[in-house]
Parts: structure tokens; sequence; C-alpha cells
């Protein structure tokens, strides 16, 4: 059996970030992850990153790339009623921005910054289990093609997203599930094209509609549509005539089509499982909650989590308990911010097959509200930029 301090489950953003900030602080720690590096690197996620999450990265020395070639923007656009288009300016009404850096891009820089320090990460790690998480000597057990292996820890992080093992090591008495399954998907492709120059997002009688972006000539779209829908359901041509007619003419007649170099439909869903800590193990990231992309929080949280727990984890090594036993009241109070609000944003913008006249009328005054209330918008912003650490 070899030791380490923290055995980490899980190698996507949130573990990877992870053994970043606890090797900088000289915390040993072991990545255990099931997939393939190439499989992990080839996900593409979401992209809009909150300010906190762009020092967050800074901070830890891996700003270079995102600071060069990410897109920092200021304003949520919401198309709505047809032709109006409602601004909320960020920077106007808080002094605070966004980045548009792709996920896939940070998961490249991570691994890039492992190679470098020549982290411990263990790829292809099959039957990942956790054992005895409430000792004070857990140990992982894991096989890596040459039969079992087993590292003693002195906490494990589990970090493996939402089909992990982790969460599912909390026995069903101590835990709690909160769901919310929407009744329809976002059905999103890439296109080497330009982007419009600003994000989007589109109320419309036919169902909601994202634009987003990448880099100069890599956007990002997304339209509504029925999770019974497949794939091969939606052509290109199919998908650039459904955006287009959810768009005003004036922002419709800006977009360059093209052929898309990846489509995928994905469901939507609010989900959290409490607490974040059981014994020695601890939750971060989809692990322990989704939201629906609405809001743009996922990875921001999956950060905000690592943050609060490296944090825990040092000052744990260094005698002081408070951040550990605190991490998971003080990581839900921030994750129920999120998904509050990601629920919010998804019921303004959608069209819910059972919605009825009165929902209806209810979302346009939302939509009003927005347009003639700074305060409204000022709210908005205030929770799409991020709300602020503890
Ligand atoms: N053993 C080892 N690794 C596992 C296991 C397991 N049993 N189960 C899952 N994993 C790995 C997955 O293969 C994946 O690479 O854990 C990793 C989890 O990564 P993500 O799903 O990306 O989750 P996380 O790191 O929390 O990232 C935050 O929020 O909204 C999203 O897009 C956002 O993916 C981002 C996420
Ligand atoms: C994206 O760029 O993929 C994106 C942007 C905003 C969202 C969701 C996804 O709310």
């Amino acid at each position: 059996m070899t030791e380490t301090e923290v055995v980490i489950v899980g190698a996507g953003p949130a573990g990877m970030l992870l053994s970043h900030l606890l090797d900088a602080a000289g915390l040993d720690n072991v990545v255990l992850e099931r997939q393939t590096r190439q499989y992990v690197l080839d996900r593409i996620r979401a992209g809009v990153l909150e300010w906190g999450t762009v020092e967050t990265l800074r901070e830890a020395g891996l700003g270079a790339r995102m600071d060069a070639e990410g897109h920092v923007h200021d304003t949520i656009n919401i198309a709505w009623r047809g032709e109006d288009v409602l601004s909320v300016d960020t920077n106007e009404l808080l002094g605070r921005q966004m980045m548009a850096y792709g996920q896939t891009r940070i998961q490249e820089d991570l691994y890039a910054a492992a190679d470098a320090r020549r982290a411990q990460v263990v790829f292809e790690a099959a039957d990942v289990a956790l054992h005895d998480l409430d000792t004070d000597h857990p140990s992982v057990t894991y096989d890596a093609g040459g039969g079992t292996e087993r590292i003693g820890c002195a906490f494990v992080a589990g970090c493996d997203g939402f089909h992990g093992v982790s969460r599912l090591s909390i026995p069903d008495s101590v835990r709690t599930e909160f769901e919310k399954v929407y009744p329809f998907g976002w059905l999103g492709i890439l296109a080497e094209t330009p982007p419009l120059p600003i994000l989007l997002y589109a109320n419309h009688e036919r169902g909601f509609a994202l634009c987003s972006m990448r880099n100069p000539m890599l956007s990002r779209y997304y339209v509504q549509a029925p999770m019974t829908d497949s794939v091969d359901d939606w052509s290109d041509d199919r998908f650039w005539t459904e955006l287009l007619a959810r768009l005003p003419a004036g922002q419709a007649d800006r977009i360059v089509t093209g052929p898309s170099i990846e489509k995928s439909l994905a469901p939507l869903r609010s989900y959290v499982s409490e607490p974040m800590r059981w014994g020695r193990l601890f939750l971060a990231g989809d692990a322990a909650h989704i939201v629906p992309p609405t809001g743009a929080k996922g990875l921001n949280l999956a950060v905000s989590d690592v943050r609060y727990l490296a944090r825990a984890l040092i000052a744990s090594d260094a005698g002081d308990d408070t951040y550990l036993d605190g991490y998971s009241d003080m990581a839900l109070r921030r994750v129920w911010g999120a998904v509050r609000f990601s629920w919010w944003m998804t019921n303004l913008l959608h069209r819910f097959p059972d919605q009825t006249a009165f929902d209806q009328r209810a979302q346009e005054q939302e939509l009003s509200y927005l347009a003639s209330s700074e305060s409204a918008r000022r709210s908005l912003a205030e929770q799409y930029v991020g709300l602020p650490y503890e």
C-alpha cells in the first residue's frame, strides 16, 4: 500500500485544480481518473468564467493563456418579444466583467501544468472504491491493469462528477438529494465561423436560443429541443434555420453559418446532494451538484468549491480544522446561490411544454421588469458575474 495526504478522485477541472493548489502548498496528492487523458480533453463544455474564477486561475499561475486568448466581456444580452434586446452591462452596473474562455482550454492548461510539476495522475483507473471514510485513515483502491492497487491517505476528495462513485460512498441515511429535471434539453453546436460579437440569450415562442463564442473563429450556439429528439434529427441546415428563426432579425442577419464540427444534446437538471462532507470524504464540483447551463455556473461552482476545499486542507495540515469543519456549509451557501439563479434564468428564458397563459404573462412581465428597472438588472448582473467568496 502506498501513502499520500489526499487522494483526489476525478481529473476533470475540479480534481486537477485541487491537485494544483495542494501541490503548490506542498501537500502530497494522487489523482485517479477513470477515463483516458484524451477522453477528458475532448469533452466540450461551457465557457463563461466569473471574475472570481479568472482571479483564482491567475493566482494559481494558470492564467497566461486565458489572458492571451480569452475574450473579456461585460454585457449579457437577452432578446425577447421578437425584436427587442435588453442588455445588462455588468461593468456599468457593478464595475465587474466576465471572461469567455472554454473549459476545454482550462482542462488543457491544467494538464500542461500537471506535466510541468510531475503531478501524480493515474488515468484509466478502473473500479475506484473508497474505504474507511469514517476512520482517520481511509484508503482508495483501483485497478490500473496490473491488479488492485491501494492508496492510504488522510483525506479523499470526491471530484468525480455527477456519475462518480464518491457521492454514492456516503450512506443514504446521511444524504439528502434535491432535484429538478427540466422537460427539454439544449442542442449545441460548435462551428468554425466568426461568432456574434455579443453573448445573446433569446426568449422566443419557438423556444430558447443562445449565441456564444470560444474565439474569433469558433462559435458556440444552442437551441432548446425536446430530449426525445436525437442529434440525428438535427441536420446543420435545420439547426441554423431554427436558430435564426428564434433571433431578432437584426441579430439573425449577422450570424455566419457553416458546417458544425460538434453537435450534442444535453439534458437540463438542477441537483444538489447534501452534505458535501462525510467523515474524511469531501465532495467538490459536479460530484455534489448540477446546474442547468443557463446561468453558466457549472465550472464556476467547481472552482469555488475547490478554492474552499484547498484552503481547508492546507489549514488543517497546519493544525487548524476550522475551514475543514465549515467546508460543507460554506460551499453549500454558494452552491444554493448559483442553483437558485440558474433555475430562475432557466424559467425566465425557456418555453415549457405545460406553460399556461398565466405562466406566459408572468414570464413576459419578468422580462419587462428587467428592461425597465436598473435594480432588476443589477440583481441579475450581480449573480451572473458571481457572488463573492467567503
Ligand atoms: N473513478 C475515477 N474517475 C471518475 C469516476 C470514477 N468512478 N467517475 C467519474 N470520474 C471522472 C470523470 O471521467 C471526469 O473526468 O471524474 C471527472 C469529473 O469531471 P467533470 O464531470 O468535468 O466534473 P468537475 O471536475 O466537477 O467539473 C465541473 O461542471 O458544469 C460542469 O462543465 C462543467 O464539467 C464541468 C463541471
Ligand atoms: C457557452 O459558451 O457554452 C455558454 C455560454 C453561456 C451559457 C451556457 C453556455 O449560459
